[in-house]
């Protein structure tokens, strides 16, 4: 949550920080500003609001300068508001500064400030932070540099921060801690940002920083980077494999359609290299690499959040199938404060698009301390979790820009499908013919997935009928029970529309109580092994009169007999059957967003990167 950007350069700064934080604005929208380096001192331009009323807010202002620093924020202290907006200045303004995460020991030390004499003029957490900074650079007669570390070293919290400074405006100070950052080195300019996005059109040359590193940027000086506790570092120069296209809408009304859309390739992206369905091949670099660790395994533990959680649940399932082993699912906020039991033989999979869910990462931490075997399947290439698990598997899916996850939770299970067939194959629990069955399935699955999309005006007739529901129930058995949670969140995120997700068998046991003319209830009823069973909750809706909107297999009969409105997706294997499920789902919650005048991308109180636990 909360996005930030810097630039240090010659070109000028301002239009190089809106059009980053135009990038970033998917981290958190209720505010925005910026501060740049000016004759003197700083000049600090914010509101509430988005980049457009940010740039609205400059209009006819001086803008000016080649060093600056800009935020776009996702409230947690303080509610959104002009002046509870970032950058923050130390009351002397001599210090500004943005920040992304939650320094959590922030009351403390505003009353040890407090009673040193400071006074504040916001409710941020972020503005005890810049003050105590300038508190200690005064009362230490210190550098800055020095100061941020004597400080950073009493704060309890997440942060990613870039500081500027009066007295010498030709340089930024980053550090981070919990909170991404990335810092881009162009041709005498340096430029920093939460995610990549905003770096690449300047830059290929990107420094992931690491947990306590600060770096130090001067110009016409090359980076340095040392910790909070003083300790010079060496750093990696990564090359960006990113294009702009993909950070583009490129025709589409919103990047959730744009996404939606996207999934044939993403899917094909997934599995490129990975897969070979003429010579019957499956190789996954991180599963080979460790095999020991694969075959000895007595469980895998599956932790996430949001939609990648919904993944999980379906990775559980194809775990089990394929390789016969037991598989827990775990929220990772649940599991971080549980005291949970972990073994040095459990696999530890921690599934995230944005690679950076602070709940995630946290959970992480945990189970390496027991030793266990961490294992990431993220999209973001170079984030976080990557860099904190012994081996992992990149989704391909490209940058995910509209807040509800649409391609990367279809990337993900094609991962899973692809991580479990070659445990299966390792532990030697998978059939042959079931190997082959699902690669040729998968190899299948992107034109099917284009026949889905060819549904889109049937979809957005059909929104437009459901656009005043007030409730939604979602049902499904098996590997469709993921599906049915996976699309009562997507209706819910951006329609605002309550929707549940649940297991079909579970609705006697409360949601049925529910259930009117009023209520339409979402079934996925494929053609898969509890087939007949779901048509048994399907007549129990309909004998209480709800309305039933089913997601059926081509060519089906029965449930079209029943149902009020019929969804048809291609014919698959069970396992891959949630891909081609949930995509008419997407594109269902999509069309009723929209004619109810929501605002698809950024919907309200959301973040796209979930920083803060
Ligand atoms: C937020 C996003 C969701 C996402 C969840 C987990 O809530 O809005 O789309 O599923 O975080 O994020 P991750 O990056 O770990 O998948």
């Amino acid at each position: 949550m909360c996005g930030i950007v810097a630039y240090l350069g010659n070109k000028e700064a301002y239009p190089v920080l809106i059009q980053g934080l135009r990038r970033l604005e998917y981290r958190g929208y209720d505010s925005a500003g910026v501060a740049l380096c000016q004759q003197g001192g700083f000049h600090v331009i914010k509101t509430k609001g988005k980049v457009d009323d940010l740039e609205a807010q400059a209009k006819g202002k001086d803008v000016s300068g080649t060093v600056g620093i800009g935020h776009t924020r996702w409230a947690t202290h303080g509610e959104p508001n002009d002046v509870n907006a970032h950058p923050h200045c130390s009351q002397s303004e001599d210090i500004v500064l943005i920040h992304n995460g939650i320094i959590e020991n922030y009351s403390v030390l505003k009353e040890q400030l407090l009673q040193e004499g400071y006074t504040f003029c916001s409710a941020t957490d972020t503005e005890v932070l810049v003050q105590f900074i300038d508190f200690i650079k005064k009362s230490h007669q210190v550098s800055l540099l020095s100061a941020v570390q004597i400080a950073l070293q009493q704060v309890v919290g997440a942060y990613a921060l870039a500081i500027l400074s009066r007295e010498d405006p030709d340089m930024i100070i980053a550090v981070r801690k919990g909170s991404p950052l990335v810092i881009g080195i162009g041709e005498e300019e340096f430029l920093l940002a939460s995610d990549a996005t905003p770096i690449v059109e300047h830059t290929q040359k990107v420094v992931y920083l690491n947990d306590e590193e600060i770096a130090v940027l001067k110009r016409g000086q090359p980076m340095q980077v040392t910790t909070i506790h003083n300790v010079p570092h060496t750093f990696k120069v990564t090359e960006l494999e990113m294009s702009l296209s993909a950070l583009e809408k490129e025709g589409f009304d919103h990047f959730m359609l744009k996404e939606i859309y996207e999934q044939p390739r993403t899917i094909r992206d997934s599995c490129r290299g990975r897969v070979n369905v003429a010579m019957n091949q499956l190789s996954i670099a991180g599963v080979i690499d460790h095999r020991e660790r694969f075959m000895a395994a007595k469980r895998i533990i599956i932790m996430a959040c949001g939609t990648s959680y919904h993944a999980g649940l379906i990775g559980e399932y194809m775990f089990e199938e394929f390789a016969r082993i037991p598989v827990e699912v775990e929220y990772s906020s649940e599991f971080r404060y549980r005291n949970p039991l972990i073994y040095p033989d459990d696999i530890v999979i921690a599934i995230s698009q944005s690679g950076e869910t602070a709940d995630t990462l946290a959970a992480l931490e945990i189970a390496k301390e027991k030793d266990a075997f961490l294992f990431g399947i993220c999209n973001v290439v170079g984030s976080s979790i990557p860099r904190n698990t012994h081996s992992g598997c990149y989704t391909h899916a490209g940058p995910e820009i509209g807040v509800a996850s649409t391609k990367a939770f279809t990337a993900q299970v094609t991962v899973l499908a692809l991580l479990s067939l070659a445990v299966g194959r390792l532990r030697g629990t998978l059939p042959d013919a079931t190997f082959h069955e699902v690669i040729h399935e998968l190899d299948q699955l992107p034109s099917k997935v284009e026949s889905i999309l060819e549904m889109n005006e049937e979809l957005k007739d059909m929104a437009r009928i459901f656009t005043y529901a007030r409730n939604f129930l979602y049902l499904g058995r098996g590997y469709n029970f993921p599906v049915a949670l996976e699309g009562a969140l997507k209706l819910k995120e951006i329609s605002y529309i309550h929707a549940e997700g649940y297991p079909a068998a579970e609705m006697k046991h409360g949601p049925i109580a529910l259930i009117d003319a009023e209520m339409p209830v979402v079934v996925i009823a494929t053609h898969h092994n509890n087939y007949e069973k779901i048509i048994s909750n399907i007549q129990e809706v309909k004998a209480r009169k709800g309305r039933i909107i089913a997601v059926v297999t081509e060519g089906d009969v029965t449930v079209r007999n029943l149902a009020d409105f019929v969804i048809e997706v291609p014919h698959t294997v069970a396992c891959l059957g949630p891909i081609l499920s949930i995509i008419p789902l997407q594109m269902l919650a999509y069309h009723i967003a929209v004619v109810r005048g929501c605002n698809v991308d950024q919907p309200r109180n959301l973040a796209k990167s979930v920083t803060v636990e």
